[in-house]
This record gives structure tokens, sequence and C-alpha cells, in this order.
């Protein structure tokens, strides 16, 4: 297993290289990404590169039993090269320049920055495309880190017309396609068409839409330049970039088509008690993005902060969540950072170690950590995550609802969240799928807000539902076209025959009071509520689950239920408190047959990977409190084969790891 550290040589004294190798060593560590920013100490004058440092420290590490991981410094270009072109640096929606000063100013357009960037790459690849102690790379930086996807400057100005023009071929499609006679927007040259600066109101969602789709791909492109040079010069060594989770800018989907694995980072406590959810969501999502398992590159080691100190990881939650990630599908672990910094803007970002170099009861618990986890490989390695129940996490919904989230509550990833976390709480593994994957591999697809739907996306739902499948959908689908175009079908448009239904009226809801709602499931009754939206639904085809109790819809309906093929459709016309979301999912699991997960609601989490002949159970207590749980089936301790049955006890933030037997 790849266990690390994150390591800035270049932030200490040269005599000091051995003892962190060394320390690192003691703690199990056979891994250090690096270089990422020291873009000034390898080319500190233009054209006049200097390696020899890096050279040096990759030696030292090397001789230590550690392989590197070198990070392209192209998240931070240096002063001089700033100086000569200004124009690499970034402009805001004001049309303000992003000053020097920070990191991440660069425009992913600008050709002088691409020349650059191509350099520096290029040189680096060559040097240590072939060394034995470099493993492989990770692109860049954090891509979009700081509020840097979208850039507003002339030169993304060109490329946005550029990017359309492929995509429209003519103007009158794009003005067609865009709806631009609203408002007397529409364009009739290719350089009349704008980039969404500040207006006095809103911009054209359409346009909107698609400059946020081109300012993703921009990343994209970027990177690809990175990814052919590197493989131009490279063997032997994989290439990954270090994602960010629910990150909402960039598609991660396409950013990560051509990498060889996908990592992210995982800071779970700031200010208060992490998210166990969230965490698993997140790293879920990181696994679905090319389907595989991945790396957590940056493992918050210690507490985090910049001008304000958050608080410190508890003892057993680094090890905590090492195992969470792990449990998910990650293969390496790699901790920010190695040494807490004396200055600069992450001086109280800390590290395994603190500012005085001395390790502590961090260092101690990653070392741990470490040789648990080196023992366990064996049993590891080749392990995967299946699943049977899948949740589509699209960039497309995500973006064309943000740009009109339609009710000031509504944000798609915390209603994803919302279906996922009753999935969580029963321990049942989850995929997050595009839209445009297959989904028959599924027994449940969990798809809310399909805010876009084309007829395609519309017939390969549909198939899924024929075939078997359970979909469950909810309100604000097939309302638009690919375009961000309203239909001028009776909603939920395309998705009419497969929902069985017909939206009579919507209300967006305001204010504190919930609306009333009555849920019939399988002969039992259940009151709840629901706010931010109610769709008033005709079903047609389609059963009814749930109606209003209160307003002026009362009586009317709210879910439903289709048949179509093997496999039933389920709408659900609104937001739904929490126990109702539960009461409807336990619903959606007996209809496809997917039993609950071991320790289902217990409060520990378990997640489970598996090979032929061999499954391996995770059991996290995220709570500081000690938790007590009876195991129903009979396992076996991996590492001794002793059997664990019966009652076992997890001590604050504990784990176990066991093997079914
Ligand atoms: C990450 C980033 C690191 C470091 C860390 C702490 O976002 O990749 O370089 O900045 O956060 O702030
Ligand atoms: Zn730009």
């Amino acid at each position: 297993m790849y266990f690390g550290a994150d390591y800035y040589p270049e932030h200490w004294p040269r005599e000091r290289w051995e003892a962190d190798a060394q320390m690192m060593q003691a703690a199990h560590i056979n891994v250090v990404r690096l270089a990422e920013f020291a873009w000034s100490k390898l080319e500190p004058t233009e054209g006049h590169y200097d390696f020899a440092w890096l050279d040096e420290a990759i030696d030292i590490l090397n001789q230590h039993g550690i392989q590197v991981i070198i990070g392209t410094p192209t998240a931070t270009p240096p002063k001089w090269l700033i100086d000569k072109y200004p124009d690499i640096l970034p402009v805001d929606a004001d049309g303000h320049v992003r000053g020097f000063g920070s990191r991440c100013h660069y425009c992913a357009t600008n050709k002088n920055y691409h020349w650059h960037s191509d350099l520096i790459v290029g040189q680096l690849a060559k040097h240590y495309g072939h060394h034995p102690g470099v493993i492989g790379w990770q692109t860049d930086n954090e891509f979009g880190c700081h509020s840097t996807t979208r850039c507003y400057c002339d030169s993304c100005r060109k490329a946005f017309r550029q990017w359309l023009q492929q995509k429209y071929g003519t103007l009158e499609a794009l003005n067609e396609a865009w709806g631009t006679v609203f408002w007397s927007q529409t364009y009739e040259t290719w350089d009349q068409v704008i980039i969404p600066r500040k207006t006095v109101a809103s911009h054209n969602p359409s346009l909107l839409l698609d400059f946020y789709r081109f300012s993703s791909d921009m990343k994209v492109e970027f990177q690809a330049r990175q990814l052919r040079i590197l493989r131009q010069h490279s063997t032997n060594q994989f290439i990954t970039h270090n994602l960010m989770g629910l990150f909402p800018e960039i598609d991660y989907y396409d950013l990560a088509k051509d990498l060889d694995f996908v990592s992210w980072d995982n800071y779970p406590r700031y200010s208060g008690a992490p998210d166990s959810t969230r965490l698993a969501l997140s790293h879920d999502l990181m696994r679905g993005i090319r389907k595989q398992n991945f790396w957590v590159m940056e493992e918050q080691s210690g507490p985090s902060g910049w001008e304000i100190v958050h608080s410190t990881p508890r003892p057993g939650e680094i090890r905590l969540w090492t195992y969470q990630a792990v449990s998910r599908g990650a293969d390496g672990i790699v901790y920010f950072r190695w040494r807490t910094c004396r200055f600069g803007t992450e001086e109280y970002w800390h590290g395994i170690i603190d500012h005085d170099g001395r390790p502590r009861r961090r260092y101690r618990e990653i070392q741990e950590t470490g040789k648990e986890l080196a023992e366990l490989w064996p049993f590891l390695d080749g392990t995967e995550v299946k699943n049977d129940v899948a949740i589509l996490y699209s960039y497309d919904q995500l973006w064309s609802l943000q740009i009109q989230p339609n009710n000031p509550s509504l944000q798609y990833t915390e209603i994803v969240k919302e279906y996922y976390k009753r999935l969580h709480e029963l321990n049942i593994g989850v995929d997050l799928v595009n839209h445009t994957d297959e989904f028959t591999d599924y027994k449940i697809l969990i798809a809310p807000l399909l805010y876009l739907m084309t007829p395609e996306l519309a017939l390969r739902l549909t198939k899924f539902v024929e075939s078997g499948g359970i979909l469950v959908t909810t309100f604000r689908s097939g309302v638009k076209n690919w375009d961000n175009v309203v239909t001028d079908k009776t909603l939920p448009g395309e998705l009419s025959e497969l929902i069985g239904v017909e939206i009579e009226e919507y209300d967006s809801i305001y204010g504190e009071t919930p609306i009333g709602i009555s849920m019939e499931l399988q002969g039992y009754k259940v009151e709840g509520t629901a706010s931010t939206w109610c769709d008033v639904i005709i079903p047609g085809t389609a059963d009814t689950l749930a109606k209003y109790t209160t307003e002026y819809y009362a009586g009317q309906t709210a879910i439903t239920q289709n048949s179509l093929g093997k496999g039933k459709a389920i709408y659900v016309g609104t937001r739904l408190d929490a126990n109702l979301t539960a009461r409807l999912m336990d619903h959606v699991l007996t209809l496809a047959g997917v039993a609950r997960g071991p320790l289902a609601e217990t409060g520990i989490e378990v997640s489970i990977r598996g090979k032929a002949g061999m499954r391996l159970l995770f059991l996290l207590n995220h709570s500081g409190k000690k938790q007590t749980v009876d195991l129903t089936q009979h396992y076996v301790d991996p590492l001794t084969d002793v059997p664990i049955t019966g009652r076992l006890e997890l001590p604050a933030y504990g784990v176990e790891v066991l093997r079914e037997v």
C-alpha cells in the first residue's frame, strides 16, 4: 500500500532532509509528493533550470525506501513570468485582474502561459521521466481552487467564441439555442458574443451554462497539454491529479478521463465535528468518477488553518479518516503535510509534525496506522467496492441548478445527499454515476433533479426501468433541454411516459411553514412535511404513494410509482423531511430486494471491499464515544484468523477490520 506525506524540502535547510527521511521511514512512509509549488526554485530565472536540489532530495528519500510523486508546479507561476507576461493573470467577473501574491493566478487559455507551462513540464518530464525513484506525477494542484475555474479575460473571451463556434457551427444555431431574441440579445457576428462579466441584471441562462461548460473544458484542455508531455517523456509512471471531492466547478468525469487514477484532498475537520456522511459521499464520488479505486493525495494530519486555526483532530481521528478512505476504495494515502511550515500563507496548516520538527501524538498515530495498513495490504490488494445502488451525479444538472436554483433553498448536492444519507445510515454501498453511464448494472438508480433532459437520456432511463431497475427521480426533472431552455411539453417533459404522470402546477415554498404530507407505503401510513417545492401531480398510469395534507392542493398527489416492464419509476414531487425520505428509501430497497447493510442504523459506518473469495468489512466509529455493537455473522481477524463474533466494543473514533467467513 502506498502510504505517504506531502513534503516540501525547499522549505527546510538541506541538513534537515536526512532526519526527515529517517522519521518518515520510521512511520512506514513509502511515498512522498513534492515540488508542486516549487517553480521559482526549479526555474529561478527564465530558461535557467535548477533541478540539483530536487535530485538530491529525491536521492535521500529513495535511500530510505521512499518513492516520489512529482507535482508539476503550474499552480504557482513565478514572479518573473508574471512580470514578463502580465496577461497570464486571471480576470474576475467585474473585469478586475486577480493579481500576483497567492496562487492559482493564471488563465488556462493564455498562450504565453501554455508555452511556459509546456516548457517547465517538459523539462521536468525529460529529467525525471525515467527516474526509477519517481513513480508518478500529479498535474498542477487542485485545478479551479480559490474560484479560478472561470476567467473573464480577453483571451478567454476569444476562446469562448471559438468553443461556441465549434459547438454550434453557425450563429443562427447559437441564437436559436440560447433564445437570444429575448431582450434583443441576437448576435450577428461571432465577435459580438460576450463573456458573462458583471451586467446590470442576470445573464441568459443558456449562455451561462455554456460558459460553465467551456470553463471546465479549458481546465481539462490545460491539463491535457501536461498529460501529452508527461506521457511522451516518461515510462512506467502514473499520472493523477488531486481533485477536491464535492468541488462544483469542474466536470470531474471529464478532468479524470485521461488520468491513470483519481486522487483527492480530504480535510474533514474545520471548525466543528466532521460530517461523516459528507465524507463518505465525497469518497464515493471520487471512486465513481473513474469507477476505480483512488488515492487520497492530501489527508488531513493536524489542525488546519491560515489566519484562523481550526480544531485539532481528536486522538484516533486521523486513523479513522484513513480507514474510511481505504474502506471506500483508497489504495494510497498521503498526509498533508509532513512538517508544519514556519512561513507563508499556510503557517498554521499543521502537518504530521509541528513547527519545531518533533514527532508527537499525530506522528505516532500515523506511524501506527502505517504499520497496520502495511500488514493488511496483502488482503486489501486487488479488492474493490461493488454496489447495487447508484446515485446519478451530473455536473450539467448541478450547474444549471446553480444558475437557476428555482427556490432559494435548493442546492443540487444537498438534495443528492439527503437521499444518500439514508443509504449511508443503512450501510448500503452506493456508486455515483454520470448521466452518460450505463445504469443497467444497478438494481436502484436514484436520480434527483434531472432538470436538463434529452430524449436519449430519457430512453436510457426507460430501458433501465423496463429491464427491472427501480428509478427514483424528483421534482424539477424533465424541465429543460440540454441547452438550458424550458421544454414545451407538459412536465415532466421527456420523462412523462416513464413517470406516468402530468404536473398540473407547482408551488415554490417560502417561509417556515412546511407543507403537510401523508405517505402510504405497503399498507402503512406516515405523516410528515415537505419543503422547497411542491409539484401538484395528476397521476396517469402511476399509483399515488403520497398526498399533500395542507395548502390549496391538500388531497392531491405528491409522490407516485409507475410500473414499466419489469421495473418501477418513482417520482417524488417535493422535498421530503428526513423521516419521510428514509421511509421512502426503505420502500425502494424492499421493491428492489436490496438488503440493509451490516450494522445498519447502529451509528457505526460499515463499508466492504472484496475480491474473489474474500470480503473485508471496515467498521468505523465516527463518534467521540465508545460504542458497542452485536455482530450477527461470523468474522475473523484478517491478520490472525482469530474468530470475532458477538459483542464488539469500538472505542471513540475506533476502527475494526473483519474478514467474512
Ligand atoms: C489544499 C492544497 C494544499 C494546501 C492545503 C491546505 O487545498 O492542495 O496545497 O494548500 O489545501 O490549505
Ligand atoms: Zn482568461
